[in-house]
């Protein structure tokens, strides 16, 4: 599978179409724009701390990646002629020596658009994108009091440990082979 290219379509519990597609380097202005419009709470609990303005480094550390170490979705609604972003998810591969069959995942849903079973179906498309890739487990870091993130992992099919640290959870998820 070529994740690069990766493009399917979901739609909304209000019944509007949305598009989860792989990101481009092209779409830095939107993910600007997209993290202009979250929430305090909502970047605390991505970043576990507030996180100022994007560098020029970070937006290119979120749109020009590989797909083969790390792979980024994003949802985009159609706006115009154009589009918004209205969440994403990616997982990163772990280097663990020469075992590459590991990767850690992140999740953000803009405020309006949570709850909508989005980050769900984002798993979804990552586990898929993953096992093609050989990868046998998903790590995941989450504060204790991320009720919704727990509740995403809880609910996918994929067996779970959790681990809990400082109120911080280490969530284990192994991929179906
Ligand atoms: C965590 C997050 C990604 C979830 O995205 P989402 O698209 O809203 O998630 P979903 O709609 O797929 O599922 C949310 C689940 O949590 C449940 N939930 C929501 N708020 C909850 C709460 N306070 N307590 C318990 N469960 C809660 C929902 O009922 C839903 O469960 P369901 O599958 O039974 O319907 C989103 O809330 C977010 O972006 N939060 C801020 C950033 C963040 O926390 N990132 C994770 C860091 S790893």
């Amino acid at each position: 599978m070529d994740a690069s290219r990766y493009r399917a379509t979901e739609t909304l519990r209000d019944g509007r179409a949305v598009v989860v597609r792989a990101i481009r380097p092209d779409d830095k202005q939107a993910m600007l724009d997209a993290y202009h419009g979250l929430d305090e709470k909502t970047v605390y609990l991505r970043f576990f701390s507030a996180h100022g303005e994007p560098t020029a480094k970070e937006l290119r550390e979120w749109t020009e990646v590989d797909f083969a170490s790390i792979v980024r979705l994003i949802v985009c609604l159609p706006r115009g002629e154009g589009e918004r972003i209205i969440g994403g998810a990616s997982y990163a591969l772990l280097d663990r020596g020469n075992q590459a069959s590991e990767a850690e995942i992140s999740f953000t849903i803009e405020e309006d658009f949570q709850g909508q079973g989005l980050a769900s179906k984002l798993l979804g498309h990552l586990t898929r994108i993953a096992q093609a890739a050989g990868i046998r487990r998903f790590v995941a870091e989450t504060l204790l009091e991320n009720r919704a993130m727990l509740a995403v992992f809880a609910h996918s099919a994929l067996p779970m440990s959790r681990r809990f640290v400082n109120g911080v959870v280490h969530v284990t998820l192994d991929l179906p082979e």
